[in-house]
């Protein structure tokens, strides 16, 4: 049984509806970062698949993917038939996918990080600096990819209507991505914890991840 809700109410927040709490993390993560927007989805991964999914609807996409980073980036990458090439960059707390506007920030969580015209990839993974345990955001300026994520990450299903049965139509094929209440209470009680300034939760990208380049081998085979 999770206590989660019943915590932050006796933190002092008030809320009616249960999906209030996903609101209510967002916009705290916003303030924190500067960014006019937050989108909370179940991990960092799922927040850079989205990401891709809604800009190769309108952009031929030239991707490239550090040799140094998480499995999970290249094989979203794989997963969505993007090809990329290698880079041998040694990033520093984020990197940009190619020449998207798409920034894979997973090993940074601190305040004032949001950068101007890009979609930052969170994680709250529980090596991160917010332990959820799983989940991730998108930080935006882009209000048409706000609006878009906000519809298809918890399966299509606007937010003005609460039971989704009262839905009539849904024009968006959804994926189940949505980040469940009880973990966005736990995201705010851990962000009232977290310093204004956090460091990276890795040094570099040379020290913190083996190079894939040569690793996975099923990218041969496509
Ligand atoms: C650099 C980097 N990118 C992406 C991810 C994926 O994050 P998540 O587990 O939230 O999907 C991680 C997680 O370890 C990571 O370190």
């Amino acid at each position: 049984m999770r206590t989660e809700l019943d915590e932050l109410r006796s933190a002092g927040y008030n809320f009616e509806h249960p999906f209030d709490v996903i609101h209510m993390f967002e916009r705290k993560i916003a303030n924190y970062t500067g960014a006019p927007m937050a989108i909370v989805v179940d991990s960092c991964t799922h927040a850079i698949e989205l990401c891709l999914r809604y800009h190769m609807k309108t952009s031929n996409l030239k991707l490239t993917c550090p040799k140094h980073t998480y499995l999970s980036v290249p094989m979203t990458l794989h997963n969505l038939s993007l090809p990329f090439k290698w880079t041998d960059e040694n990033w520093i707390g984020h990197y940009k996918l190619g020449d998207t506007s798409v920034y894979d920030s997973a090993v940074r969580f601190t305040s004032g990080m949001y950068i101007d015209s890009t979609d930052m990839c969170l994680s709250f993974q529980y090596q991160k600096q917010l332990k959820i345990g799983k989940g991730g955001a998108i930080l935006t300026d882009n209000t048409q990819l706000c609006d878009w994520l906000k519809l298809v990450r918890h399966d299509g299903r606007n937010e003005i209507y609460s039971p989704w049965v009262d839905q009539p139509k849904f024009t968006e094929p959804g994926f189940h991505y949505n980040l469940i209440p009880e973990d966005c209470a736990l995201g705010i009680l851990l962000m009232d914890k977290l310093p204004k300034h956090n460091p990276d939760a890795k040094e570099n990208a040379y020290t913190g991840y083996p190079d894939l380049s040569n690793r996975l081998t099923f990218l041969s085979k496509s």
